[in-house]
């Protein structure tokens, strides 16, 4: 199945070095900032797709209670050695996002920063809906994914439906699954929630033909 590839490539990419972001993203300091600024100690926030750790250690740091799951189990061992070096304390586990371990109604807020595009719609869908499942009534949530206008577009073998297999390595995604938004989908794909908020953000990388486009998606329960 193609989510044991994808883990497969995660597990590669986190295993080196140079590869693990280090430092959180802007869009989710700000997001938790002007979000969860009161009673954080009791405040629970769940990063899905937690990557190298960057945003679970602002969030502990920061003095969330925080939980992170993610695919790759290199992920979880590179944040859990954080935490530990840290004296921290924190659930990270190993799974998909199509199929989250937690109680229904188990988190104030939730972010899922540049993770939901490596899945095909159908799963993209299903890791929505438990997203939903898991926020309490009135939680917010911060997701960012590419847009159609990113730089990696068409740069693959076309699976359908804006979704790609990756044969370009500029970014070392390479072999991996990549679906790329518009708004419209995005509107649809989130219904179930209210006050759908979509923001677009584009950064160049190598040339100024050649950037990021991602959409700052912030939802609430
Ligand atoms: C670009 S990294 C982003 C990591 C982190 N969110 C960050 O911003 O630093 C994408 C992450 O998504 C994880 N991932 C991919 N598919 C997943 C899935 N189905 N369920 C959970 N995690 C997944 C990968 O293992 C990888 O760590």
């Amino acid at each position: 199945m193609y989510l044991n590839n994808q883990r497969d490539k995660w597990d590669l990419v986190h295993s080196i070095e140079r590869l693990r972001l280090k430092y959180p993203s802007e869009q989710v300091v700000r997001f938790i900032k002007s979000n969860f600024s009161s009673d954080i100690s009791n405040t629970r926030i769940l990063d899905l797709g937690c990557g190298s750790g960057r945003h679970v250690a602002y969030l502990l740091g920061a003095g969330y209670q925080v939980a992170g799951m993610d695919i790759s189990q290199e992920s979880v061992a590179c944040t859990q050695s954080i935490i530990a070096s840290n004296g921290w304390s924190a659930d990270v586990v190993q799974g998909s996002m199509t199929q989250l371990p937690y109680k229904d109604q188990s988190f104030d807020g939730l972010i899922c920063h540049g993770v939901l595009l490596y899945l095909k719609v159908i799963d993209i869908q299903a890791a929505i809906n438990e997203m939903f499942r898991v926020m309490k009534p009135g939680a917010r949530a911060l997701i960012v994914v590419r847009s159609v206008k990113d730089m990696r577009y068409g740069k693959g073998d076309e699976l359908g439906d804006n979704t790609f297999l990756i044969t370009d390595n500029f970014t070392n995604e390479e072999g991996m699954v990549m679906h790329f938004f518009t708004e419209e989908e995005i509107r649809s794909l989130f219904a179930s929630f209210t006050n759908v908020q979509v923001g677009i953000s584009e950064m160049s990388m190598k040339s100024l033909e050649d950037y990021n486009s991602d959409y700052i998606i912030i939802v609430t329960k």
